[in-house]
């Protein structure tokens, strides 16, 4: 080998070692495999930039490479019936287990909600796929998994409106008839944005005067749960953290509700409230509910309120930031008081570990039953990560855990 060669070599490596390697906290496990993980999800994300800024795709158009690169095509097999269906109009994926004889047992239902930060996901891809069948052969359940349709395409309410939909279809005595399930034995969940999704439902149903089935028990995995404070000490301490820095949360913050790149820009300085919103801030405000181990060496600062406008009608963005159904942490106790029994999902190493936590702790202050379980050693959507080459011991963990709750409570 020349000595050029050997030069190019070695800072070729040295390149490659100093952009792998990420300080990854000594508690998370399997540390190399999650620094491998996070390098492709980085360099995705460095080509999604690139690709915006000359203008040959999208930001989360590129992104969407991690979706279709799981994608399964959702079939049959010994053990479950699988089917493609429409809701109300939207698509949705009923996995149901297969019966033996003349069997008329009344079955649970789980509704999911994929992740992905409401851009996003499917429902087709291989750890949700694989995370309903293992649902429907412990739970001896139906599960519907909601292809919702995603921003920036349709922003909110779009994606919330259409599960809205699929859970007052499927909650109508006639179709629970055709699908054998008990309607005293239903629940929603939901990973990140789906478990967003899954809390902000479980709230509107409860309000809905004409609702007659109810849903027993919400299990929200790591949930996004408000978009007014985007400081709080989960997100400063695991800023960098893979596989959800806070830059790509903030991103899909502002793509859920605008693709104004200053509503982006005012979000990440955390300076996107109005007035309007500002008024709720005390239901997010981390001082009084956030446990004193959670908060760590931060101190409380409000976020700054602007009176400041941005270019797409500010009037429309600052009643959305404000709405529940987009920030379900923003409503009243009493609003909380009469929920379905919860499970919440935490990691430390998250940025939205504050959100839960927040959620978990005014749910209980009101008077509904919840178990919160957080790992000390977790991180952001290990829960995709169940199948090969990205497979972690701590997503088995959590599954099998969730599936245990499920099994106790529903
Ligand atoms: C937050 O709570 C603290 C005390 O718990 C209080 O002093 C402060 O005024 C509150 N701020 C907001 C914006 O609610
Ligand atoms: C929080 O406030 C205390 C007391 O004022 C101060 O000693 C500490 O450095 C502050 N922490 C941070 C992270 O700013």
């Amino acid at each position: 080998m020349t000595l050029k060669g050997f030069f190019l070599l070695l800072s070729i490596g040295a390149f490659t070692a100093y952009y792998v390697y990420q300080p990854i906290p000594d508690q998370i496990e399997e540390r190399w495999k999650l620094m491998l993980t996070d390098c492709f999800f980085r360099t995705l994300s460095h080509l999604a930039d690139f690709s915006e800024l000359t203008g040959m795709k999208d930001y989360m158009g590129v992104m969407m490479f991690i979706t279709f690169a799981e994608r399964v095509v959702p079939q049959s097999d010994e053990n479950v019936h699988v089917s493609e269906e429409r809701f109300d109009g939207v698509e949705v994926v009923v996995y149901q287990p297969k019966v033996l004889g003349g069997e008329t047992e009344l079955r649970r239902a789980v509704i999911y909600l994929h992740g992905g930060g409401w851009c996003l996901g499917s429902s087709r891809m291989g750890p949700y796929d694989l995370l309903a069948r293992q649902m429907v052969i412990d739970l001896n359940s139906v599960v519907v998994s909601v292809e919702y349709r995603l921003a920036p395409e349709h922003h909110f309410p779009v994606p919330y409106e259409d599960v809205y939909r699929v859970v007052k279809h499927f909650l109508q005595m006639e179709v629970l008839a055709q699908y054998a399930v008990d309607p005293g034995r239903i629940a929603v969940s939901g990973d990140s944005a789906g478990g967003n999704l899954a809390a902000a439902v479980s709230q509107q149903l409860q309000q809905d005067p004409y609702q007659q089935v109810k849903l027993k028990v919400q299990a929200l995995l790591y949930p996004v749960m408000q978009a007014l404070d985007l400081n709080t000490p989960s997100y400063q301490q695991n800023q960098n953290m893979p596989i959800l820095p806070r830059t790509l949360m903030v991103r899909f913050w502002s793509e859920y509700f605008t693709s104004d790149k200053n509503f982006f820009r005012a979000m990440m300085a955390n300076t996107h409230n109005s007035p309007e919103s500002a008024a709720l801030l005390k239901f997010v405000n981390w001082s009084a509910f956030l446990p004193e181990s959670y908060r760590g060496k931060y101190n409380y600062s409000a976020p700054s309120v602007t009176l400041r406008g941005t270019g797409s009608g500010p009037d429309t963005l600052s009643h959305s930031i404000a709405d529940p159904r987009a920030s379900p942490l923003l409503v009243p106790d009493a609003d909380l008081q009469s929920l379905p029994k919860a499970y919440v999902l935490t990691c430390e190493y998250d940025v939205l570990r504050d959100d839960g936590v927040m959620y978990a702790e005014r749910l209980r202050h009101a008077g509904v039953q919840v178990t919160h379980e957080h790992y000390t050693s977790g991180f952001h959507g290990a829960l995709m990560f169940t199948m090969w080459p990205t497979d972690f011991m701590i997503g088995h963990t959590m599954m099998e855990n969730l599936i245990r709750w499920l099994q106790q409570n529903l």
